[in-house]
Formats: structure tokens, sequence, C-alpha cells
């Protein structure tokens, strides 16, 4: 039975991924999340058919999600899947995190950052484990600085919130070479235009009128949008890649720099106050 993680399944269209998951796979899902009661009522008309466990985990607090990941080591030996989909479009003024960090820097990179490496331990334990981090195809309009990670100079949500999605192509090349020698697969994608809160939110005030209609029109349906995400949430032997409607796609000139992902991987360890362990070709062979 594969043991499955997954963050922002209370919302959007991480909802219709849990679902889809549900219908082919024999599993347990461990749902992180900040709002119990509201997965509650998301579930209630069509109760998922395998187990599932709700942890509490606000992904904007580092101490949260060491305790989700202490309360999962409790419950479960090994993890199969792990889907960091959780992300935030933040407020036109800067927001900061539990721990003083920038919010969308926070919530759509650190935090997959941390619970990765906090679950590793686990996901070397399953035969074959996956890892999927859900970008976007914005990361083409990234501007990062690289003396101001968190935009205290020149802060807008829009920007943060690119920066924040090249950042997830980046974590997810990066980790995926650190872990070549083991049996898990990391990879990312794009679910496109997708009809959530999320879109509402980002969507430009000045044009809030046509917003019903690009809505009904543009965007994906939630069901749609979360196709890739289940397709690269099986044992994959690609990775590293990034992906959009199930095809390997190309990424930006920003997003192939190793410099930029070197300088980012530092940033991120500095600021979370967390480091990966080194894992080697025998780890891979570490079964429960
Ligand atoms: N919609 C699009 O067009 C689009 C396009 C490209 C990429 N994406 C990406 O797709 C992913 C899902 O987005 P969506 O459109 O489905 O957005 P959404 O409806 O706003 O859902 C966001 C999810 O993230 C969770 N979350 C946010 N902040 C959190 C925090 N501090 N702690 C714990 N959970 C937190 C939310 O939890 P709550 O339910 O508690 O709020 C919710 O489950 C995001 O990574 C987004 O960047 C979306």
């Amino acid at each position: 039975m594969e043991t499955v993680v997954i963050t922002g399944a209370t919302s959007g269209f991480g909802v219709n991924w849990l679902y889809q998951m549900d219908e082919s796979k024999q599993c347990c899902f461990f749902v992180l999340g900040r709002d119990e009661s509201k997965f509650k009522r998301l579930i209630s008309d069509k109760p998922l058919k395998n187990d599932v466990h709700f942890i509490h985990c606000r992904l904007d607090s580092f101490s949260s999600i060491d305790s989700a990941v202490k309360e999962i080591q409790t419950k479960a030996f090994k993890v199969d899947i792990l889907v960091n989909n959780a992300g935030v479009w933040s407020s036109d003024e800067i927001a900061f995190s539990q721990d003083d960090i920038e919010m969308t820097l926070a919530v759509n990179h650190l935090a997959p950052f941390v619970l990765t490496g906090k679950l590793l331990p686990l996901l070397l334990k399953a035969e074959k484990a996956s890892i999927v981090n859900t970008a976007s195809f914005r990361h083409k309009d990234a501007s990062p600085s690289t003396h101001d990670i968190q935009l205290m100079e020149r802060y807008s949500s829009e920007k943060a919130y690119c920066n924040s999605k090249l950042y997830s192509i980046l974590f997810t090349q990066k980790l995926a070479s650190l872990l070549h020698n083991t049996q898990i697969s990391v990879n990312c994608f794009d679910p496109g235009i997708v009809d959530t809160e999320m879109l509402k939110k980002a969507f430009p005030k000045t044009l809030a009128f046509i917003y019903p209609l690009f809505r009904k029109v543009i965007a994906r349906t939630p069901e749609k949008g979360a196709q890739t995400g289940v397709f690269l949430s099986q044992p994959n032997s690609k990775t590293g890649n990034y992906y959009k409607d199930c095809q390997p796609k190309k990424v930006s000139k920003l997003a192939n720099s190793k410099a930029l992902s070197d300088w980012l991987w530092g940033e991120s360890e500095k600021l979370s106050e967390f480091s990966y362990p080194t894992f080697t070709a025998n780890d891979r062979t570490t079964k429960p």
C-alpha cells in the first residue's frame, strides 16, 4: 500500500488531484493543511475510499512543518509520493511568515524545501518514490535579485510569485541531481491557467469586469489542472524535468542557470536553518 503526502489539497485543483489519485490507487493519504474542518467539508459529499489522515501544518511556519513531519513519522514507515502543491499569491502589501520571511518565498519555496528534506529518510524507504512540485508558466516572468531574495527593496505580489515559481523549478533540478543515486524521482509541472481561488486573486483588479468571462472561456477546470500532477505522481524513470500536459517542456534561460540554482540552495539553507543530508547509492537499498 502506498503512502501519499500532499499539501494544497484543501482548495483549488489539489482537491481534484486527491480524488483522481484516490480512484487509481490503494494508498493512505496524509493531507497537510491548516484547516481540518474546511477539508472535511470539501470531502463530505464524496468521501475518499482510501484512508486519510489530516495533519495540521502551516506552511508559513518551520516549527509547524517540523511537527507535521514528526507526526507522519509516528504513523508511516515510508513515503511513496510527496506532492508539494500548496501555494500562495500574497497580498499587495508585503507580508511575513511566522519566521519573519516574505510570505510567498516562505510558502511557495522554503516550505517545500524543508518539508521535502525532512521527509527524505521516509522517501528513501519506499521501493520507488516520486516528488512532484507545482511550478507555473509564470516562472518565465521572474526577475530575482541575488542580493535581495525577499524583495525588501522593491516588493510586488506578482514579482514575488513569479520568482517563487522559478525557484520551484531550480529546486526540482538541483534536488534531482542530488538524488540521482537514489530511487527517488523529482519533477515539477505547470498546471496551466486553472479556475481556482488563486486565479481570482492574481487577476488584475483593473480588468475585474472581464474575470467571469475569462474564467469561463480561458481557464481550465480544476479536474484538467490536476491531470499532469496525477500523471507525475507515479513511479517515474525521468527526473529533474518540467512538464505541461503530461509532456516535458522547455524552461526559461534563468531556470537553467546552475549558478542561480546554487545561489538559491545556499539562501534556502540559510533562511530555513535546515541543511540536506548527503545520500549515497547505498541509501537506495534501505528497506523498512
Ligand atoms: N490556478 C492557477 O491558474 C495556477 C497556475 C499555475 C500554478 N498554480 C499553482 O498551483 C498550486 C495550487 O494552486 P490553486 O490554484 O489550486 O490555489 P488555491 O485554490 O489558492 O489553493 C492553494 C492551496 O495552498 C494552501 N496554502 C496556502 N498557504 C498555505 C499555508 N500557509 N499553509 C498551508 N497551506 C497553505 C491552501 O490552503 P487553504 O485551503 O488553507 O487556503 C490551498 O490548499 C499553487 O502552487 C499555485 O501556485 C496555479
